[in-house]
């Protein structure tokens, strides 16, 4: 290939790549199936980028190692490692683009690794794109002015880059302290975009500053003034960061929702509840269910109706006690869509019009013996008020869900809960029972 369109080729790859990441990032925008699509894509670009850059390897045990070959080399092959690490363990979890490799790996591995090192993909390639900055910058032959306007803003950009970061809760995710990734599904395409950009932005500032401070794109009478102003700008970026993360109300406050809720102690096993959240009798029971409303509470496979009585359902074959193993047979059970058989059965569907029905968000979706539940009554002419606890995942695609399973029920307002949902629960409650017109008792 002519070494022009070789170039040409090269770029369109990166340029393909960095949007195909933005993308994958952006989950609760496009959706599980465009998902993986996009993520066979870039296992694809990701190919044909090293077959472009084949001489690399090449070269890795030729010429002198400089502080920033070291730095360039340590990245690229870590990113090489981690995007393919993503890839493998997102095909081991594949429903729609590569199903026949679902369980290639144990799925409760693959799900941690994927989002670890998906977000470790996220940041190494900010730094590699970063890595090349003050070169390019170089080539542009921009003003002093130009330059300096430049560096201020992608400061503060990384500074919010930074802090958007630290506020979502990824550090978790890096960490493998977090099994799941958290979206809120409610938050505008456009912003998650910007976010996930600005985020990329602070990484590659990080990547550029790393590039001039091991003496990229200077020349060399300017090189320690410019190490000074790499110093300061990178300074400021974690200035607002720090300060963006100290003011009241931050995301950088928010919980990463694996430590399960005190009430775990109590925890339901057998009924495959994991904590005891849905079934708080704060908002499970008397004190709201009322008049002919039916009143159905699921954690996670059983569940209760009726007012004033209350009918626990449960799962003919339980779910596990240990927390580990529910994630594994939940993820199972959703994978394969499976309907868990009920131990008890509604019969008498008529004397309620509403019908309350709480569950926990599993994967976030709904627990699969809801779905038994729901594909089992008739609901033409009910109203479902969904409610459902989670750990930061809010509906999830619970709500789409249910009005899969119950087409000719009409969906009313849902309310999430965290975990068991602190102090403000009971007014939270009153008012969704209200703005659904469910008379309390
Ligand atoms: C199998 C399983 C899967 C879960 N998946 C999610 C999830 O995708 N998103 C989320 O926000 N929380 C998730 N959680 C957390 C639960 O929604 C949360 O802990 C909830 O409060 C549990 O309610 P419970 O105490 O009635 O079981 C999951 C929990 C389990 C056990």
């Amino acid at each position: 290939m002519a070494a022009n369109k070789k170039n040409i080729a090269k770029k369109t790859a990166d340029i393909l790549m960095t949007v195909l990441l933005l993308c994958l990032m952006a989950y609760q925008v496009t959706g599980e199936a465009l998902h993986e699509w996009f993520g066979v894509g870039m296992t694809v670009l990701l190919i044909v980028h090293h077959i472009l850059n084949i001489r690399w390897y090449g070269s890795l045990f030729r010429g002198r190692y400089t502080t920033f070959r070291v730095i360039t080399t340590a990245v690229n092959t870590l990113l090489l490692a981690s995007i393919a690490l993503t890839a493998v363990c997102g095909m081991a979890m594949s429903a729609h683009a590569v199903p026949f490799m679902y369980g290639i790996l144990p799925a409760a591995f693959a799900r941690r690794f994927h989002l670890a090192m998906s977000y470790w993909s996220f940041i190494l390639m900010g730094v590699h794109l970063g890595l090349h900055v003050p070169v390019m910058a170089a080539g542009m032959r921009l003003g002093e002015k130009a330059r300096t306007a430049a560096a201020a803003v992608s400061a503060v950009i990384s500074g919010v880059g930074l802090w958007l970061f630290v506020g979502s809760g990824i550090p978790g995710y890096i960490f493998f302290k977090v099994p799941f990734a958290f979206f809120d599904y409610d938050k505008p395409a456009v912003l998650v975009f910007a976010e996930n950009l600005a985020m990329l932005i602070a990484f590659a500032f990080i990547g550029s500053s790393l590039a001039s401070l091991s003496g990229q794109g200077g020349r060399d009478g300017k090189r320690k003034e410019k190490h000074f102003v790499t110093a300061v700008l990178l300074l400021a970026a974690a200035l607002i960061c720090a300060v963006l993360l100290l003011l009241p109300g931050s995301g950088g406050e928010s919980e990463p929702w694996a430590a399960p809720s005190p009430a775990s102690s109590q925890s339901g096993g057998g009924t495959g509840t994991a904590t005891g959240n849905t079934a708080s009798s704060d908002y499970g029971g008397k004190d709201y269910s009322a008049g002919s409303d039916g009143f159905v509470l699921i954690p996670g496979g059983s569940f209760m109706m009726g007012s004033p009585d209350i009918v626990e359902l449960t799962p003919v074959i339980p779910y596990s006690d240990d927390y580990s193993t529910v994630l594994m047979e939940a993820q199972e059970d959703q994978h394969v869509q499976a309907r868990p058989e009920l131990n008890e059965h509604i019969d008498d569907m008529d004397s309620c019009d509403k019908i309350l029905l709480g569950y926990p968000n599993w994967w976030a979706s709904i627990p699969m013996p809801i779905a038994t539940f729901l594909e089992s009554c008739d609901f033409s002419g009910k109203t479902i008020i969904p409610f459902c606890s989670h750990g930061g995942g809010r509906f999830g695609q619970s709500l789409t869900a249910i009005s899969k399973l119950a087409p000719d029920a009409v969906i009313g307002e849902g309310l999430s809960v965290h975990y068991s949902g602190g102090s403000t629960l009971a007014e939270d409650v009153a008012e969704w029972l209200d703005e659904n017109g469910v008379a309390r008792g």
